[in-house]
């Protein structure tokens, strides 16, 4: 028997754009819980809460300033234990994220440290450094620059402390043993409260050189990937393992080497990691095929399941991105105004549904992808809240076009989403309605409806995986025990071949051809 997490679906909810109960503006945990029949109908294993903890909102939750109270905003801890207990009363697990890199600047710890001064313990839970120059030249993830001064009382500088991200997001001193401590503590908290996973974010960032060098002083990067990471890990397996049934790990791992990726994915560390390869491929047959099979090859010898990751709260919606002409995702390229053919981007987004539902491993499936939401690209400037956008000097749009308050009805000043109808905490769309879940539950060709399906056929295919006689430089080809999986990305139709039975298509079939960046799941002749 297989573990759940080798092939589940994850449905990632956002939880300030789900749903929102109370309404305030803001989805919330409410929201979510009333919302549960709609995600055992669409068919998912467990849903991943990004972070729900208190925080002042400096990065969307991932400021986290006290990982054992729910952000009020969001409602109790008592109603997430509730929330917890009632997906799992429908079969759905969940999962939350832990966030080992930093805290929140108003995390206990954190205000404890600057109010303790230079050289007290409370700074070395931290990077905190003296000097009139900055430490280190290092950039942010999220552009400009990773140390922050702090003022003395009497109002001159005082101390340099580190942050990889927002100055809001101080980084944490993973060579104390406090800080390896509390997070142990931390995922006990939850495990004890029926959480079934962690999703850990920046795993590859928190432990860093503490002689604090250049990148180009260094052979190993100063904070990227650094070995010490696989003994934490090791000791957080270890607590997932103590419970019954097991707990799961989930690894935010972007690495370019997918043998340094699979290292995390050891027998004793993380259990799965996020592949991020496909995502930042361009929508063709050669290059989605090499990022399937490089996958697939990191992970055989360690023997965990690959992952499949279409998008997420961080990133280009696959129905805007592949309306593009650069159809690959990367931070670096993220512009206002690139022309987008939606048209043609949902008939892909579509085609890479089917693909991705088809792969071996676990499937990962981001809150309205199921709707087929475009990227909202048209946000009011001063609605945007994301340190992205802010840091980058508005060049870069940042991620809140992914993030706006689903449609849930096809009429209603907040389509729904709010139960009252405060204006939602990012503005909607006008044209919102039309990819509520109310207008495709009508609509048999909808996106929804292609999910929902997806998703149950899913459930039947074989652990086997084998490339088709037919996988060509146009057409990728693979077959799940007796279903063929076929995706044409070239200009001309492809015949089928002889078949069974059409389970699935992502648009109409005529006279037995596929169309161009069209995906077809087949079950194939007995012999
Ligand atoms: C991860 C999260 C992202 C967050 C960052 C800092 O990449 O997915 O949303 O901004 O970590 O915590």
């Amino acid at each position: 028997m297989g573990q759940w997490w080798q092939d589940a679906v994850i449905y990632q909810i956002y939880p300030r754009s789900f749903a929102d109960g109370d309404g305030d503006g803001t989805g919330d945990l409410a929201g979510v819980r009333s919302r549960l029949p709609y995600l055992r109908r669409l068919g998912v294993d467990a849903i991943w809460f990004t972070p729900w903890y208190l925080s002042p909102l400096a990065d969307g939750g991932y400021d986290v300033a006290d990982y054992r109270v729910i952000d009020p905003a969001f409602g109790t801890l008592a109603e997430a234990e509730e929330l917890i207990a009632d997906a799992a009363a429908l079969g759905i697990r969940t999962i939350i994220d832990v966030v080992p890199n930093h805290v929140s600047s108003e995390h206990a710890w954190f205000t404890a440290a600057l109010a303790a001064g230079p050289g007290s313990p409370e700074r070395e839970r931290f990077w905190f450094r003296s000097g009139d120059e900055r430490p280190t030249d290092w950039v942010s993830s999220f552009g400009g620059e990773t140390w922050t001064r702090t003022k003395n009382p009497d109002g001159t500088p005082g101390e340099w402390y580190l942050h990889l991200f927002t100055p809001e997001q101080p980084d944490l001193n993973w060579n104390h043993p406090d800080v390896r401590r509390e997070h142990e503590e931390i995922l006990r908290f939850w495990f004890d409260r029926g959480v079934a996973g962690i999703r850990i974010d920046s795993a590859t960032m928190p432990v860093k050189d503490p002689s604090l060098p250049e990148l180009d002083e260094v052979e190993q990067h100063p904070y990227v990937d650094r070995d010490e990471l696989h003994d934490i890990y090791r000791g957080w397996r270890a607590v997932a393992d103590s419970y019954d049934p097991p707990r799961m790990l989930v690894g935010e791992i972007w690495l370019a080497d997918a043998e340094r990726f699979a290292r995390y994915l050891r027998p004793d560390e993380m259990h799965t990691a996020f592949n991020f390869d496909l995502m930042g491929r361009p929508w063709a047959a050669r290059e989605l095929r090499e990022s399937i099979r490089t996958t697939l090859a990191a992970h055989a010898p360690v023997d965990a399941p690959a992952t499949w990751v279409l998008s997420n709260h961080d990133v280009t919606r696959p129905v805007t991105r592949y309306g593009r002409s650069d159809t690959a995702f990367s931070f670096a390229s993220k512009r206002f105004g690139v022309p987008t053919d939606l048209e043609l981007g949902r008939r892909r987004a579509r085609a890479a549904a089917l693909l991705t539902g088809a792969l071996p491993g676990s499937l990962y499936l981001y809150q309205g992808d199921e709707l087929g939401l475009p990227e909202v690209e048209n946000l009011p400037l001063v609605a945007l809240q994301d340190p992205m956008f802010h840091r980058s000097d508005g060049l870069d749009p940042g991620r809140d076009g992914c993030r706006v308050p689903l449609p849930w009805t096809t009429g209603g000043s907040t389509f729904g989403f709010s139960a009252r109808g405060f204006g939602p905490w990012l503005p909607q769309p006008d044209d919102w309605g039309s990819h509520s879940v109310e207008a495709q539950e009508l609509d048999p060709d909808s996106m929804l409806a292609l999910y929902r399906s997806m998703l149950a056929l899913r459930r039947d295919l074989p652990r086997s995986f084998q490339w088709h006689a037919l996988d060509s430089d146009e057409l990728l080809a693979f077959q799940r025990g007796e279903v063929l999986c076929l995706v044409n990305f070239g200009p001309e139709a492809v015949r089928l071949p002889p078949y069974q039975e059409v389970l699935l298509c992502s648009d109409d079939l005529t006279d037995d051809r596929l169309t161009t960046d069209v995906a077809v799941w087949l079950r194939l002749v007995h012999h």
